[in-house]
């Protein structure tokens, strides 16, 4: 019997923009498939997690999920459920022979292939695993290339992966054996696909990597890098803004900068992780560049780019972590004066060298503290710089209303910004709605218009600032 059914998929995606990426990308491919995605899971004949491993609380997160799903499968047992991602390359068969809920693991390297597991698994009801593939590199293209356009979320904003994996092998982090080596993209897939994107309204582009200046790709004698990307996309007709992330603080070309000072659509903001402020525990980390060298780039950088915001990330609490070293990281923090920081309390990741060798020997209850007095210091500083952002003009590409805050965020950080008035507009009338977007510098900043502005650059008057949000009235 032929069915006009379609199969309801819902995904759910925890972790980097990577991921988000990865999701809408299978997303899309499905869809073209014949599947439909659906945004509530009871309704959902596949459930997708696309998975983290970057700490163990992102892991739990998902075994949690996936557990509470074993009573469900048992009662509709066609249901199919699918773990992809970063957790599905680090756990592997485990995941399928511990849950018998599960039917299909991907790891991330391997979603080129997830449309026809899927469609194996509908039809055999079997178990199937694909892990990352070192010798695949062609086969990555494959699922970049696969995007439409009229099925994407936020039309107007796109990712770009200019590059996958990573070689750097900072001793507490999972993500280069679970994402596989560096493999930058060739110029010319990254170019033709933003002029895509761009010729169907898309409007910014955020270039993604997990150490995006490290973009190497050499062809016919010449070697690409980021700033080669950015200037090469620079021109295509519609784009308005232009962002890239994340970048690591080492091999950082200060052609990238120049290229941000000189592009006036690339956007003056960078996310450039520290993760320390003391010499001592970078080295521990394996970070390859001291607190001084870290400063020296951050300074360029204002220097070149005037206007510049800076974000970052900490770890608190890493192997052997003294209260001065913490020190020097609360005064690398008052040096730069970050837009925001993601503050992360150190969790082993099995598999890592730090894992194997080091002691994880700070107490849980002095890396909350640590934890806390970060981001008390943080906010502190973005307060003060936000207040002087106040009677000025901003320009914030328009991303939606406003329910709730828009952070690709921690829970420190979410915590923290919901002691933020957000709803300090009430709509006045129903054609207006609080919403949200982004400065230039990548702040978000709320207002109150109509829900056609959505998509759309608009000038703002900032009005108010409180640590994590700008509040703005239309010019
Ligand atoms: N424990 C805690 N935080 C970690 N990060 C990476 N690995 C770990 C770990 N084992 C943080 C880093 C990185 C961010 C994505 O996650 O700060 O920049």
């Amino acid at each position: 019997m032929i069915t006009s059914m379609k199969k309801k998929v819902y995904i759910e995606t925890m972790g980097c923009q990577m991921n988000k990426l990865d999701s809408e990308l299978v997303a899309c491919h499905l869809k073209a498939c014949g599947y439909e995605i659906c945004d509530a899971l009871p309704e959902a004949e596949v459930v997708i997690f696309n998975t983290c491993s970057v700490r163990q609380h992102a892991e739990e997160k998902v075994i949690s999920k996936i557990g509470q799903l074993k009573k469900e499968h048992q009662q509709r047992p066609q249901l199919v459920v699918a773990v992809i991602g970063c957790m599905a390359q680090r756990l592997g068969q485990q995941l399928l022979d511990d849950y018998r809920q599960v039917d299909i693991v991907c790891g991330p390297g391997q979603l080129h292939h997830f449309s026809s597991m899927l469609a194996e698994v509908l039809d055999r009801r079997r178990q199937m695993l694909s892990l990352n593939d070192p010798q695949e590199t062609d086969n990555l293209e494959i699922l970049d290339s696969k995007r439409d356009t009229e099925e994407m979320d936020r039309p107007f904003s796109a990712f770009v992966r200019v590059m996958r994996g990573c070689n750097k092998y900072c001793h507490y982090c999972v993500v280069p054996y679970v994402r596989g080596p560096e493999q930058s993209r060739p110029i010319r897939h990254i170019v033709a696909e933003t002029r895509r994107l761009a010729e169907n309204g898309v409007k910014e582009i955020t270039l993604l990597g997990q150490t995006v200046n490290s973009y190497r790709f050499k062809e016919g004698g010449k070697t690409w890098g980021l700033a080669d990307v950015l200037s090469q996309i620079h021109d295509i007709e519609g784009l308005e803004r232009i962002r890239f992330v994340t970048s690591y603080p080492r091999d950082f070309d200060e052609r990238i900068l120049r290229a941000m000072a000189d592009l006036p659509r690339v956007c003056e903001y960078l996310h450039i992780p520290a993760q320390s402020g003391s010499n001592r525990i970078l080295k521990a980390m394996n970070r390859n560049y001291s607190v001084e060298a870290y400063l020296d780039l951050i300074e360029k950088a204002r220097e070149l780019v005037p206007g510049i915001t800076i974000a970052g990330d900490f770890i608190v609490g890493y192997c052997g972590e003294t209260d001065a070293d913490f020190l020097a990281t609360k005064e690398l923090m008052r040096k730069v004066r970050y837009k925001n920081c993601f503050i992360f309390k150190y969790s082993p990741r099995p598999g890592t060298r730090a894992a194997a060798k080091m002691a994880d020997d700070v107490p849980e209850v002095i890396k909350k503290q640590r934890n806390t007095e970060l981001l008390a210091l943080q906010n502190e500083i973005a307060f003060e710089d936000n207040q002087k952002l106040v009677g000025l003009p901003v320009e914030i590409l328009v991303e939606g209303a406003s329910k709730k805050p828009h952070l690709d965020s921690t829970e420190e950080v979410a915590e923290a910004d919901a002691e933020c008035t957000i709803n300090y507009y009430e709509a006045k009338n129903s054609d207006t709605i609080q919403l949200t977007g982004r400065t230039r510098g990548d702040q978000i900043a709320v207002f109150n218009g109509s829900s056609k502005l959505i998509g759309q650059i608009v000038k703002l008057k900032i009005v108010k600032a409180s640590a994590l949000t700008l509040f703005g009235e239309m010019q």
